[in-house]
């Protein structure tokens, strides 16, 4: 097929897009699904390319036979695509799968980097991190310190600059690095990541970037003009949010950082020789990085993916992803006493496609079970994993409720109200999902009473229909689906 045809319908191309479910008012619609930021559809094709390499599935520590071979053959090349994706030298960075996520490679950097430099004991993360891009960090490489953000609650910007330079100069000969998303999962808003190289590089302290939220939506390389000190010295992203789920986490880290150090995981596949008192490990990357049979196939499915998304270019996927974003921002700014999080300002603050709000007066539970339920709308709500992120753009609407958002003892209390509903785009998002999301909120805002009397709260804090309760499996039962596919097996069998 040429090239334009199939990019003209790629974004038809995703398991799951004419999914439907039976809703709380007896209609049965398809699902509008709209959280993207926890984890994409599928890319059939790449699905497909992943389908194709188990009819040769091999283990890739094997060597000899064809589909050893082969399977040897498809693994390097997903590596391939994830250096390229990046523009990251492969004679100088290394790509390595760990995990699920890119929890795994997170932590594995935190103690890496600490084995590395243990006199530098700071690690200074910005206040939007997700947990995955701060715990990890307190855990394993010291003290970390929080960069505050640009504007005022509820209209934060993103990293303050001017703020890491003075603690980078402040720490300075103790800052081992600097861990940056380069979008938040919260608000979409990107952090200005070469020029937070650059200063960090400046005091000698190195630089990991949280990619996770950024990769599906905007373009992104080691370097954005070449210069050496804006290069960025590890990336990390989850593979599930690159419409590859069930591939691993990922991780492209600068050679040097790593050279000479002990890998964090020990055992198979990635050792020249093991006495009984002595082993010796390989010089190899990724070898030495990836202990253990890996996920080959959900490492080749995500190579896949990357190939296409580079095929289609990440600019072009941006520049339409902004239209829809601006689309959906004006959407909801239409909406009375519905607010937004985050410096509205586009220009000033670059976002991607992921927008958190609140309606005044309605709780952020209530808000995702009335879309889900009555307008199939999938969208996510609470803290989203970011809880210093979202108690702090909460704090004005907290205080007027009296709460300290700060104190201790108030962690509870603030718990159960404090949170947001988030919804975020995808390639596959249409106008009709984006639409199906503003109807269902001004359905909600026209006749909140009757919503509010469906639902009870229990004691967490968690809505519950009152009538409207579908029992999950009946809605997708593995045993049922199994049984399906061992009937379709007996029906063959029999045939034959
Ligand atoms: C910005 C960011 N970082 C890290 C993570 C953690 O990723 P995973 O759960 O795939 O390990 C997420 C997941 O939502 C995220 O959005």
């Amino acid at each position: 097929m040429s090239h334009p045809e199939w990019l003209e319908n790629l974004h038809l191309d995703f398991i799951g897009l004419d999914t439907r479910y039976w809703l709380a008012d007896g209609r049965e619609t398809r699902r509008h699904y709209l959280d993207s930021a926890a984890s994409t559809l599928a890319l059939r094709s790449a699905h497909h390319v992943a389908g194709e390499l188990l009819h040769h599935y091999a283990n890739t520590h094997s060597q000899a036979h064809f589909s050893a071979r082969i399977a040897n053959h498809a693994y390097a090349w997903a590596h391939e695509q994830v250096l390229q994706f990046i523009q990251a030298d492969s004679d100088r960075y290394a790509a390595f799968f760990a995990g699920s996520g890119c929890t795994a490679p997170l932590n594995r950097l935190a103690r890496t980097l600490a084995a590395r430099r243990p006199e530098r004991d700071v690690v200074l993360a910005s206040l939007l991190e997700h947990h995955a891009n701060d715990l990890p960090h307190r855990k394993h490489a010291g003290t970390v310190i929080h960069i505050p953000l640009t504007g005022i609650a509820p209209t934060l910007g993103a990293v303050d600059l001017a703020a890491l330079e003075r603690l980078l100069e402040q720490h300075r000969g103790r800052v081992n690095y600097v861990a940056i998303s380069a979008a938040s999962n919260v608000t979409g808003i990107c952090n200005p990541v070469h020029e937070i190289a650059a200063l960090a590089h400046a005091v000698d302290a190195w630089i990991v970037i949280d990619a996770s939220q950024h990769l599906a939506h905007a373009p992104l390389a080691m370097s954005d003009t070449g210069a050496a000190e804006r290069e960025l010295d590890a990336v990390v992203f989850s593979g599930h949010k690159l419409y590859a789920p069930g591939s691993p986490g990922v991780a492209v880290v600068r050679r040097a950082l790593l050279d000479g150090c002990e890998p964090d995981e020990v055992g198979g596949g990635m050792v020249e020789d093991v006495h009984l008192g002595d082993y010796r490990i390989t010089a190899q990357f990724p070898d030495r990085e990836e202990a253990g049979t890996p996920n080959i196939i959900g490492a080749v499915q995500l190579g896949a993916v990357l190939n296409v998304l580079q095929r289609v270019g990440m600019e072009r996927i941006h520049t339409a992803e902004q239209q829809r974003l601006r689309q959906l921002l004006a959407g909801l700014a239409a909406i009375p006493g519905l607010r937004v999080y985050g410096d509205p300002d586009l220009d000033r603050t670059p976002r991607l496609g992921t927008v958190a709000f609140n309606l005044d007066g309605l709780d952020h539970g209530l808000v995702a079970a009335v879309l889900n339920d009555y307008h199939n709308v999938a969208v996510r709500n609470g803290c989203f994993c970011a809880h210093p992120y979202v108690r702090e753009l909460l704090k004005p609407e907290l205080w007027a409720l009296d709460l300290d958002p700060d104190a201790e003892d108030a962690a509870t209390l603030i718990q159960r109200r404090q949170g947001m509903v988030r919804a975020s785009l995808g390639l596959y998002t249409t106008d009709e999902d984006i639409a199906a999301l503003l109807g269902g909120i001004r359905d909600l805002r026209a006749q909140p009473e009757y919503y509010r009397a469906q639902y009870d709260a229990d004691s967490e804090g968690n809505v519950h229909h009152r009538e409207f309760a579908t029992p999950t499996e009946t809605l997708f039962d593995p045993a049922a689906a199994l049984d399906r596919a061992l009937a379709q097996l007996s029906a063959s069998s029999g045939m034959l």
